[in-house]
């Protein structure tokens, strides 16, 4: 059965499988160095970072969702609670990434949907989402889930120096 849950402790072996996926082809959102040597103090800083403790200058709240799927940890979600100025020139309010050896099976666009669907309760009416111009899976998976094309622009602050899709989402 698939579901969306908080990171916990029950699929940490698979979660650390698929960081060893992710070493092997594009990094993903996940940061795996806290999860691979202490994964008590890896979920309380996810924790910490959902209530806004000890986050670092300029890092806005954010809660980290898993897609889980046959008690097997399929994908990471982040999503920022609020937009600062960097946040609204790249990044937007999520973030997501399917594990390697889960890709091109309709999870990342099934994890998008119910990720829409858990961040309601957090009372915003839209959400911005952002991503490469030539990311086609991304962009069919924010199409698919009703985002609509905002603008493309060219910023600094994109780490793959490519031109910047951003995409509205009205929840
Ligand atoms: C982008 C990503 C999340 C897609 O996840 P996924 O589970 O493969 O997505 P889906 O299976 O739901 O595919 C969505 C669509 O994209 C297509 N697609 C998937 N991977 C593709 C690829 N590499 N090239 C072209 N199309 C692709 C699928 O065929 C599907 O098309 P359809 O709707 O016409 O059937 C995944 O590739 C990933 O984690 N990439 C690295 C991190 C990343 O780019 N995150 C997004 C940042 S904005």
């Amino acid at each position: 059965m698939l579901k969306l849950i908080k990171p916990t402790y029950k699929y940490r072996k698979s979660f650390l499988k698929s960081l060893d996926e992710l070493e092997k082809g594009p990094a993903g959102i996940f940061d795996g160095d806290l999860a691979r040597t202490n994964f008590k103090a890896y979920l309380t800083r996810v924790q910490n970072y959902e209530n806004g403790i000890n986050l670092a200058k300029g890092i806005v709240p954010a809660s980290t969702f898993w897609l889980i799927d046959n008690d097997e940890f399929i994908g990471g979600v982040s999503f920022r609670h609020k937009l600062n100025k960097n946040l609204k020139e790249y990044g937007g309010h999520i973030g997501y990434s399917i594990r390697p050896s889960k890709r091109k099976k309709g999870y990342g666009t099934k994890m998008l949907a119910l990720t829409l669907k858990r961040v309601k309760r957090f009372g915003l009416k839209k959400v911005m989402i952002s991503c490469d111009h030539d990311n086609i899976a991304s962009q069919k998976i924010i199409k698919g889930n009703g985002g609509i094309l905002q603008e493309i622009v060219k910023t600094k602050l994109n780490p793959h120096n490519k031109p910047t899709m951003k995409w509205q989402i009205d929840l």
